[in-house]
């Protein structure tokens, strides 16, 4: 079975174990909405690949986990979509939750995928007490405060912010949390697969940041444009678009050189170079003036150590 069949199998799973008939038939259809609906499933595929470089020694833990982050990551953007955040229209393709479903409805779904992530972990996890606060914990330091989904999205209502810390937070965070989340789901240190994490989540919103510049709605799915109309601290505002697409080049090097050694390097840096070609594809480069160059080796560097204040 491959990532993406494991990461779709274990979601229709834990959906329609979690979400049963009883459920209000119109909430019931908007997290459907919000979870079906064609999401690249980069995360759960990452948290995966890194279970299986770490033996997956206890694979429908494996499977809970990067299905709690899918859903974490679908309830943050029907949230993120709303009007008072971003407020867009559509989402991969399709109306957002709350132009299909009204306003109640997508805060009550955004609402209901953060619990029903705790409640995935905690029926598999069952099997596995000994291994339960650990990717509780690992699954709360992606969405909550100081650092995860929810914070970054705070540091929005803030009259500045470190553009670097923004996007760690926001994006980056559950990067991280796929990554050692992968690891802890079959017992191993979560430590080594940090980084990989970190850059690839970082370049994963610079990559955003320049799409919503230099991309295309219809191709995306969602409106462009979107970071200058809401005033919001982004790569390729700060960094202009031939320095961000060089800066991202640099993060997805760095990620790629940041796998340890492992029997599952080649499976998880062939996600990475796909993931690379995907967001920020060869003519888009072209587009903005940045020679488009294969990923190759770079010296490997902190991810602290690459702040850019913005105003
Ligand atoms: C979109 O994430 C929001 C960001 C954090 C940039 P994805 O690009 O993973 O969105 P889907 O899940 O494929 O729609
Ligand atoms: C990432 O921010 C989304 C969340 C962290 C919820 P953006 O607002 O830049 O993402 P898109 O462009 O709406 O997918
Ligand atoms: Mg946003
Ligand atoms: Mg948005």
């Amino acid at each position: 079975m491959s990532l993406l069949e494991r990461t779709e199998k274990s979601l229709a799973d834990h959906f329609d174990a979690l979400v049963p008939p009883q459920t209000p038939p119109r909430l019931a259809a908007a997290m459907r909405h919000a979870v079906f609906s064609n999401g690249a499933r980069v995360r759960p595929q990452l948290c995966t690949a890194v279970a299986l470089a770490c033996g997956d020694d206890a694979p429908a833990l494996s499977d809970a986990m990067g299905s709690a982050i899918e859903i974490m990551h679908a309830a943050s953007l029907v949230h993120d979509d709303m009007p008072a955040f971003d407020n867009a229209d559509t989402r991969r393709g399709q109306p957002t939750v709350h132009k299909a479903f009204g306003e109640p409805l997508a805060l009550l779904t955004g609402d209901a995928l953060i619990v029903l992530a705790y409640q995935v972990l905690a029926h598999a996890g069952a099997q596995h007490p000994q291994r339960l606060g650990a990717v509780i914990r690992n699954l709360s330091a992606g969405v909550g405060v100081p650092s995860g989904i929810v914070a970054g999205q705070a540091w929005e209502c803030e009259a500045r912010a470190d553009l670097s810390e923004y996007q760690r937070a926001k994006t980056g965070a559950l990067f991280v949390a796929a990554t050692c989340g992968g690891a802890l789901a079959a017992g191993a240190d979560p430590q080594p697969w940090t980084p990989l994490g970190a850059f690839l989540g970082e370049a994963y919103q610079v990559a955003d940041d320049i799409r919503d510049v230099a991309g295309q709605a219809q191709a995306m799915g969602k409106p462009v444009g979107q970071d200058a109309l809401h005033g919001r601290p982004s790569a390729a505002q700060s960094l202009g678009l031939a320095g961000a697409v060089a800066y991202f080049q640099q993060l997805m090097d760095q990620a790629v050189d940041s796998i340890p050694a492992c029997g599952a390097r080649e499976l998880l840096s062939q996600v990475v170079r796909r993931e690379s070609e995907r967001l920020v594809p060869t003519s888009m480069c072209e587009a903005v003036g940045q020679p488009y160059r294969h990923l190759q080796s770079a010296p490997l560097t902190s991810p602290q150590g690459s702040g850019h204040a913005v105003a």
